[in-house]
């Protein structure tokens, strides 16, 4: 099938690739030129796990191609995906401005059939705008009788392995109220329902919300954790017990029950907050994601509220070492990463940082902008002098370490654990004083 996917971003360049790996004709249309043409020279934007592959294999196959001529991309397409940013607005709801740009250009250029898709997480009820948006401009073109649809079709991509949830996904969520779309969606996903993976059929307003409701429930379950490891701490429980206790339980389940220093990225936070705010935008109030959101805000403050516990308000003079600078492993992504939101803390009090991430020093160093901030290669290296580890992101390479080389490189042994990942009794044997999040 021919398809124009506009927007070249993480999701765009992500659903292009694996739309290509199932064998269908894609072109992918960014107005950004510089990434268009390192695109069209095989060099990639983004840091996710096996995309270069994908990419050199579909480009080389001819079925992947990258350009800046949007007109000439939709015309010759029948499905059109929009997959532009949906920035936050200053209230919290998702701006549309982008989407909506780029329905103006699909009611401008169409001249056959097309089915317009929305793969950004748009705000609920988008669907009908964009139809209002198109329909507008083929008033004003004189052409009211070309067809379209909208179709609803969110992603369920996490960063780190986002191909792999593509290629083999829980559900694909179609949502429409045009029939006569739907043989083509099924078509375009054929590849993957006879592999077995379900697609479900629903309105274009539930398909959007269903994207929002499962983000919000995975945030809260987080914060719900976040909340009893607290609980924990008071009374002298275990959060790693505890959660095996509820995860054998089949209607809880085992994922997604890991205590740690906050949900960030460019979902959860953002997701919530928009929901909040589509809530309140229809008189509702929404007590518990709203604190969900709360609980989470809170949380991404635990580990420099330990460390002041423990060290007083005065860092100045102080060292610390930081693993781990990403949301989450496997990607570069800092966006919303409490790991951020610390260090910036930590050097308004003049303590001084020493960071290691595998691949988000990059991003750190942007967004940071403090020349005083150590980068470090190595994890190792960050230790040197430092008075205490804080640990943010469990990165496979943070899990079995050194201990003793730890212990030696360290002027003190402290570590602020925010991701659980090693057992407090064996730290403090090896001499270090332990903080994890909600462990005896
Ligand atoms: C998420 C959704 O999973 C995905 O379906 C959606 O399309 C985009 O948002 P992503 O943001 O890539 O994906 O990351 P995910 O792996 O879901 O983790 C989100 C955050 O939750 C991370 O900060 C992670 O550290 C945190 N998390 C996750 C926990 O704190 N505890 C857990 O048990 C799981």
């Amino acid at each position: 099938m021919k398809i124009c996917m506009v927007g070249v971003g993480y999701v765009g360049l992500v659903v292009g690739a694996c739309l290509s790996e199932m064998g269908h004709d894609v072109v992918c249309v960014d107005n950004q030129e510089t990434k268009i043409t390192a695109l069209q020279n095989g060099q990639v934007p983004i840091y996710e796990p096996g995309i270069e592959e994908l990419l050199h294999r579909n480009i080389h196959a001819g079925r992947l191609q990258f350009t800046t001529q949007l007109q000439e991309a939709l015309v010759s397409s029948l499905l059109i995906f929009i997959a532009v940013g949906t920035p936050p607005a200053q209230d919290g709801s998702a701006d549309l401005t982008y989407v909506l740009q780029v329905a103006e250009s699909i009611g401008q250029a169409m001249e056959d059939y097309t089915i317009v898709i929305t793969k950004s997480t748009v705000p609920i009820g988008s669907g009908e705008k964009i139809r209002a948006v198109i329909q507008k401009q083929l008033l004003h073109r004189g052409r009211p009788e070309l067809a379209f649809d909208i179709v609803s079709n969110p992603e369920f991509l996490r960063e780190g392995s986002a191909i792999d949830d593509f290629l083999h996904p829980d559900r694909i969520i179609v949502g429409t109220s045009d029939a006569r779309a739907v043989p083509y969606m099924e078509e375009l996903y054929e590849p993957l329902t006879s592999q077995g993976y379900p697609l479900l059929l629903m309105d274009i307003v539930s398909a959007e919300l269903a994207k929002y409701a499962s983000n919000a429930m995975l945030a809260a379950r987080i914060s719900f954790m976040n909340e009893m490891a607290r609980l924990c701490e008071a009374t002298g429980a275990d959060i790693e017990a505890v959660k095996q206790g509820m995860g054998r339980d089949r209607r809880i389940g085992p994922h997604f029950l890991s205590a740690g220093v906050g949900y960030g990225g460019s979902c959860f936070p953002k997701d919530v907050r928009a929901l909040i705010r589509t809530a309140s935008d229809h008189r509702m109030l929404v007590s518990m994601l709203q604190a969900v959101d709360r609980v989470n805000r809170e949380q991404k403050t635990l580990l420099l509220q330990k460390l002041i516990g423990h060290f007083g308000k005065t860092l100045t003079r102080r060292t610390f070492a930081i693993w781990g600078l990403a949301f989450k492993p496997g990607t570069d992504d800092i966006r919303e990463a409490p790991a951020i939101e610390t260090i910036r803390a930590l050097r308004s009090k003049h303590a001084r940082i020493q960071a290691h991430d595998p691949v988000a020093i990059d991003n750190a160093k942007r967004a940071l902008q403090d020349p005083l901030i150590q980068y470090c290669e190595d994890p190792y290296e960050a230790l040197e002098g430092a008075d205490a580890l804080l640990i943010f992101t469990e990165w496979n390479e943070y899990r079995t370490p050194d201990l003793e080389r730890m212990r030696k490189l360290m002027n003190g042994g402290v570590i602020f654990d925010g991701r659980n990942l090693y057992s407090p009794e064996r730290m403090r044997e090896a001499g270090f004083v332990y903080y994890g999040i909600g462990r005896r």
